[in-house]
């Protein structure tokens, strides 16, 4: 079973339970306690909602076929665990920035937009929280066009209007705990907003909802400037690396860039079985196309 049909059957099952059609969550009536809290909804209900289409999901590959979900699911959930605890255990020794996961690589085609999605899906199925999945590669921006909204306001709207509230931009979906934000309006001078001061009061105000994650879906650390600059809003950075296709190198340049920090942990994407020995640091996500995917192991920088 796909995350996106976990999620839509948990919230079948949830308004079954409850005798009456999925309802948008209630607002807290006072400030809502920081993750992990009890069960609690984004500050407000959004302005719009849009529905996730699987078989967009499906035909881009992001989806993993029906054979294979069960394994994706899984895989998944163990990076998600990983990354609930850090938020959790206070073991990034940044307040609310935990709960913000900047997803990156050091090159293009790596597995960024997969991972975002799929951390995002797999973050949706928890009870006590949402997730609010922030397309920030302005340059390639495939979180908004596999979300089909490209066409809506977004992030650098909120950036580039200072009385802008970010969180009319926030949009709702199909799945119940998934919220989107769009990259919104590219212009000449994107690149800026996204390493402005600007983008520090917005990521505050989205942080506002304690009880919501944050996946950030970047651009490549070597090949821009702007995704070192986000991981300073970013209290846990997941470095996607593509196994037998990044060099060390690249990997490394990547890691010097983002600077003397915690919280960095590397996803071993596309590994093959056969290939697993010899890898032993962050976490592993197999391919689904090459041997058989591998059992995941963590470790952070
Ligand atoms: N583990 C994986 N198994 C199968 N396909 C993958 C995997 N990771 C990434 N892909 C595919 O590889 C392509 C590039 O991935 P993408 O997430 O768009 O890279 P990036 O965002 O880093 O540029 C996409 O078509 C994506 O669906
Ligand atoms: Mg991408």
């Amino acid at each position: 079973m796909s995350l996106i049909e976990k999620a839509l059957q948990k919230m079948r099952a949830e308004s079954a339970a409850a005798g009456a059609a999925p309802q948008p969550k209630p607002a807290p009536a006072a400030e809502p306690a920081a993750l992990p809290g009890p069960t609690s909804a984004p500050r407000r209900t959004p302005r719009q909602t849009i529905d996730v289409d699987s078989d967009t999901l499906l035909a881009s590959g992001v989806l993993a076929p029906e054979d294979k979900q069960h394994q994706q699911v899984s895989d998944y959930r163990h990076i998600k665990r990983q990354v609930v605890s850090m938020a959790a255990s206070g073991s990034v020794s940044v307040g609310s920035a935990s709960r913000v996961i900047m997803v990156t690589s050091a090159l293009p085609g790596e597995g960024k937009t997969f991972t975002a999605l799929n951390l995002a899906l797999s973050l949706a199925l928890e009870r006590d929280s949402s997730v609010l999945l922030v397309d920030g590669d302005i340059a390639k921006p495939n979180t908004s066009r596999l979300l089909n909204i490209e066409r809506y306001p977004g992030l650098l709207d909120a950036l580039s209007d200072d009385q802008a509230d970010v969180e009319d931009f926030v949009l709702g979906t199909n799945i119940k705990g998934l919220y989107a934000l769009s990259a919104g309006k590219i212009t000449d001078t994107a690149n800026e907003f996204l390493s402005s001061a600007r983008m520090d009061t917005v990521m505050q105000q989205l942080l506002q909802d304690k009880n919501r994650y944050i996946v950030l879906d970047t651009p490549p650390l070597l090949v821009t400037t702007e995704a070192a600059a986000l991981a300073h809003h970013a209290g846990q950075v997941l470095m996607v690396v593509r196994a037998d296709s990044t060099v060390q190198r690249a990997v490394q340049d990547a890691l010097h860039l983002l600077g003397e920090r915690e919280g960095i942990s590397l996803i071993l994407n596309r590994v093959t079985q056969s290939k697993l020995e010899g890898y032993y640091y962050g976490y592993s996500y197999g391919d689904r196309y090459g041997d058989t995917p591998v059992p995941k192991a963590l470790s952070s920088f």
